[in-house]
């Protein structure tokens, strides 16, 4: 058995995400996904579209996924991947180079970002209500 460990916001769920997770899949059995909560992504100056119950709510309904959890702080990778017994850690390559501590606990492997989509440029282009 296998497991895969992934992390993102996935506000307004898009393609990007979905093929972000079929890979993420693909590289073995069993897809952990942490999804970073709403105080996580306040510290980061980021506002989610829909909230962490709405973004879970979505992420469950994703055959890929297995299991998700709270991402809550930069520094928990380490001992989520020692906790969840990890074997691939993975990310779009936006983050190239940036999670090559994690190889010392397990493989990393960065994805492919998928062109000319993103959570920004559709929350851009949702009226405000
Ligand atoms: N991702 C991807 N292809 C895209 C967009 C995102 O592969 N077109 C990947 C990222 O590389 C990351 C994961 O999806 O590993 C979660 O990214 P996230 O930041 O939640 O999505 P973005 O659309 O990049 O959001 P934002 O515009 O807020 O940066």
């Amino acid at each position: 058995m296998k497991t895969v460990l992934t992390y993102g916001t996935f506000d307004t769920l898009h393609y990007g995400h979905i093929r972000l997770f079929e890979r993420a899949k693909a590289l073995g059995d069993r897809l952990i996904v942490g999804l970073s909560t709403d105080a996580f992504n306040a510290r980061k100056g980021k506002q989610s579209h829909f909230d962490y119950e709405e973004r879970k709510k979505l992420l469950e309904a994703i055959r890929y996924i297995d299991l998700i959890i709270p991402e809550h702080n930069w520094n928990q990778k380490a001992e989520d991947v020692k906790t969840h017994k990890v074997d691939v850690f993975t990310m779009g390559d936006d983050w190239a180079g940036k999670f090559d501590f994690l190889s010392d606990y397990c493989e990393v492997i960065y994805l492919s970002r998928t062109p000319d989509v993103s959570s920004t440029m559709i929350k851009d282009n949702i009226p405000k209500v």
